[in-house]
């Protein structure tokens, strides 16, 4: 057992309440931000006086030490440490002698592991963005390849007006683009560096906290020292942002589930992204989006769990705090793996843009078009959607679709249609004619993509 703190005590601790108290099985994934942390502290305590240039140099040669053996595996982290703070700390004072104890001056595990969690979240977000960003291009890729391909449009899970491919992935850039734009915002509004805050109050050492905060690339330092070692409200935002990709993805999965089923076959997915059945030897089933949709539920439980932990918290820093670490990692985890397989498997899905034409040639999408039709023609709205109305019966007691009538049969119904009915509510025209910004015709579309390519272009170089 490896504690920083025996000397008040007695007594050792009982063995099970080292095992419950201890964090180092979860926190050990904090290591490089733990000695990135300390590696500034150093530098900063000897600018200021506080430690001489010998004592730096010598915490540093440790410190580059401890981080290289853990790398290549000849230091391993055990559980005979607590966390990872002391297994630093202890292996330094091993490595290097008294000078390694001088490291935690003017610090306190407080201020240090909130530090580690904020670099470590940072690192995370850095990489979520990177995701979002791959995934953003792979959907753009696709809208511009499909400006043209048809389909149904639904509500309800109804058929409901025609569009085009690009413009249904379209709705989905704009949801991750959103996230992207959360990614930013949160990264932006929790990039002070709370090292410096000690455990709640401060220290009396002239500390010069705007040092480190530069040199762990913070854009400065907290300003209240007893939120800072009791602040995860960034964390409670990336689980949320997480949380809200998840929820973008796990849709998009049932949708791609949906036409992927033997009664869309709107797409194919790939082979590498599905798999068989131990006893059906026909099946090729899209597990890989069902488990995304299914993963979502734990990225939802671990935003809960981080904001109960929280919700009754006095001040300043409370064990309570060290239940922030497992479920958000795996949250962390689960998400930007998802978020990685879910591009791969957009990336190499086929679209059977026959069938999605087909489809939405059936299905009456065309309907409001024909109302719009009459109205052009002088009907009032109202009485031309109930004329339509009448003929969708009709046409389905015919099971024919609207434009497979005969100008004779749809006169029948209301005089005031013409030759001209039939290139009105075309496939084509239905689309191209919906031009209103955020439409899906042509040239909307285009407008759109354009954007979407600026952004992005952009993007590259934001913060
Ligand atoms: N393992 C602790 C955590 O994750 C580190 C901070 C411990 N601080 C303390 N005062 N016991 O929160």
């Amino acid at each position: 057992m490896a504690q920083l703190w025996g000397g008040r005590f007695s007594k050792s601790t009982d063995e099970k309440v080292y095992e419950f108290n201890a964090s180092i099985r979860f926190d050990k994934r904090l290591l490089t931000q733990d000695i990135a942390g300390s590696r500034a502290h150093v530098k900063m305590l000897a600018a200021t006086g506080i430690l001489t240039e010998q004592e730096k140099n010598q915490i540093l040669g440790g410190l580059d030490s401890i981080e290289a053996d853990t790398n290549n595996g000849t230091l391993q982290i055990t559980d005979a440490y607590e966390d990872v703070h002391s297994f630093v700390e202890a292996n330094l004072i091993e490595r290097i002698g008294d000078a390694g104890k001088k490291l935690h001056t003017g610090r306190s595990r407080n201020d240090q592991v909130a530090l580690d969690m904020k670099l470590y979240t940072r690192d995370r977000i850095d990489e979520t963005k990177e995701l979002i960003g791959n995934l953003l291009n792979t959907l753009l890729d696709l809208m511009k390849q499909h400006t043209d391909t048809y389909m149904p449009g639904f509500t309800h899970l109804q058929k409901a007006q025609p569009l085009t491919l690009a413009h249904h992935l379209g709705a989905y850039f704009e949801m991750f683009l959103r996230d992207d734009g959360r990614l930013t915002d949160i990264r932006k509004r929790m990039n002070l560096c709370p090292l410096g805050s000690g455990a709640l109050a401060g220290t009396t050492y002239p500390l010069d906290r705007e040092m480190t905060a530069q040199l762990l690339g913070f854009d400065g330092a907290t300003r209240n020292s007893m939120d800072s070692v009791s602040d995860r409200d960034y964390l409670i935002e990336y689980l949320s942002a997480l949380a809200t990709i998840m929820m973008h993805l796990s849709r998009f999965c049932e949708e791609l589930i949906l036409w992927n089923s033997n009664e869309y076959q709107f797409i194919e997915m790939d082979d590498a992204y599905s798999t068989g059945s131990s006893i059906m030897p026909q099946k090729k089933n899209p597990d890989i989006a069902e488990l995304v949709r299914g993963k979502t539920g734990r990225v939802y439980g671990a935003l809960m769990s981080m904001l109960t932990t929280m919700k009754g918290l006095p001040l300043a820093y409370n064990k309570d705090m060290q239940e922030d670490k497992e479920m958000a990692f795996d949250a962390m985890d689960t998400a930007c793996g998802c978020l990685d397989l879910f591009t791969g498997m957009l990336k190499t899905v086929t679209f059977n843009k026959d069938r999605m034409k087909e489809s939405a040639m059936m299905g009456f999408t065309n309907a409001t078009d024909a109302a719009d039709y009459l109205v052009n023609k002088g009907i009032p709205f109202r009485d031309a959607h109930s004329i339509i109305g009448r003929l969708v019966l009709y046409c389905i007691g015919q099971g024919k679709p609207i434009d497979a009538l005969s100008i004779e049969e749809l006169k029948e119904i209301c005089p005031a249609f013409d030759e001209d009915l039939y290139d009105a509510i075309s496939l084509e025209t239905c689309v191209s004619k919906r031009l209103t910004k955020g439409a899906p015709g042509r040239k909307a579309m285009q407008e759109a993509i354009a954007y979407y390519e600026a952004y992005l272009g952009q993007d590259a170089i934001q913060y």
